[in-house]
């Protein structure tokens, strides 16, 4: 019950900010990130991706924050970090995000916004930490026990947003639980000190979850999903061995039929068509028919990213300047933030 509650109150925020969003977008501050876990791939394209360049684009104030320290929250190795930053970075500009416009920084490298995590601490529970459903199934899915780090990244996710005055937080639905907590965050400390931060409203994308291959969602782990990064030759061969049917006539039923329809749905995204209007076009040519329109679909839309990709991969210098004028320019926001907490807790000396 309450969490269905929560989930109307924050929907109508999030139809609320998109209303003024569109009325006065430089008055908002949008921070939302990924976890450099491996590369980006189609569904981090249309579910996120494609909304941020819009938001940059008309005049937000656009952060991205590559969560490198979310990264050890439930896992033990650091050797593929730095690459996936650098790749991560790659998928960004060659989607569109312009280092000019948006600030893109490794968290792990502003010392400054992980000061605010003490502070921040202490204005949670135990318990509260504890029923946070996301943290719940990410312990679950990792077989891990409970690190601290785990139990209390979501007050991380906190200094992530507010150490810029983030007020706006373009997510889906599973990371609700953090954007509640965030804003709990932000109303204890302007109740306790003063007033420094402002509540952020969770920005829910529209239900463009895109299907992985298998009609499950797409996710790096379940083999299911089309990198930005991967060649048209791999992409091909990816879709080619897809989980399809025997039926012969294709139709978009996506309860029933899950990998037909999840080609469909990806053949739909990759060319603005609708998925019937595929589903009858093919009609009783058959999977393979199916199949080789979905692979020209995407690698026709991709291509154009995955010149720009090879193009920045080739001058990896101009990566690492984008990454480090990032950091450069996060480091003196977040150290301005931790300016004012500090002496809104009379701990300037
Ligand atoms: N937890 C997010 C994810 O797994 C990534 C993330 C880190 C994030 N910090 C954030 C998202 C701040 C929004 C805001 O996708």
């Amino acid at each position: 019950m309450a969490s269905t509650d929560t989930f109307l109150t924050q929907k109508k925020m999030s139809d609320e900010a998109k209303e003024r969003l569109e009325k006065d977008p430089s008055s908002f501050i949008m921070l939302t990130g990924d976890r450099p876990t491996g590369r980006l791939h189609l569904g981090h394209y249309f579910g996120t991706l494609v909304n941020r360049v819009k938001l940059q684009d008309a005049g937000v104030h656009t952060n991205v924050v590559i969560a490198d320290y979310q990264v050890i929250t439930d896992r033990d190795s650091t050797a593929e970090i730095h690459d996936n930053v650098l790749n991560m970075v790659i998928d960004y500009l060659a989607c569109g995000l312009d280092p000019e416009k948006t600030m893109i920084f490794t968290h792990s490298s502003i010392p400054p916004l992980n000061q605010l995590m003490l502070p921040f601490l202490s204005l949670v529970s135990e318990s509260e930490l504890l029923r946070n459903p996301t943290v719940k199934a990410e312990k679950e899915a990792s077989g891990h026990a409970l690190t601290g780090l785990l139990l209390t990244y979501p007050v991380h996710q906190a200094c992530d947003i507010l150490f810029c005055k983030g007020n706006i937080v373009p997510v889906g639905k599973d990371q609700l639980p953090h954007i509640e907590l965030t804003r709990q965050v932000a109303r204890r400390f302007n109740e306790r000190f003063a007033p420094v931060f402002p509540e952020p409203v969770g920005l829910l994308t529209e239900a463009v979850e895109i299907p992985g291959l298998d009609g499950r969602k797409m996710s790096k782990s379940y083999g299911n999903a089309i990198s930005l990064s991967a060649t048209a030759e791999e992409t091909a061969k990816l879709i080619k061995k897809s989980q399809t049917d025997s039926e012969r006539k294709i139709t978009f039923d996506p309860e029933g039929r899950p990998g037909v329809s999840a080609l469909l749905t990806t053949a739909a995204l990759t060319t603005g068509r609708a998925e019937k209007d595929i589903a009858d076009e093919i009609g009783d040519a058959g999977c393979g028919a199916l199949k080789a329109y979905v692979t020209e679909s995407v690698n026709g839309y991709l291509a154009p990213i995955r010149e720009r990709r090879r193009e920045l991969e080739r001058d990896l210098s101009y990566i690492e300047d984008v990454l480090a004028e990032g950091n450069r320019r996060a480091l003196e926001v977040a150290q301005a933030t931790l300016d004012e907490v500090r002496e809104a807790m009379g701990m300037v000396y």
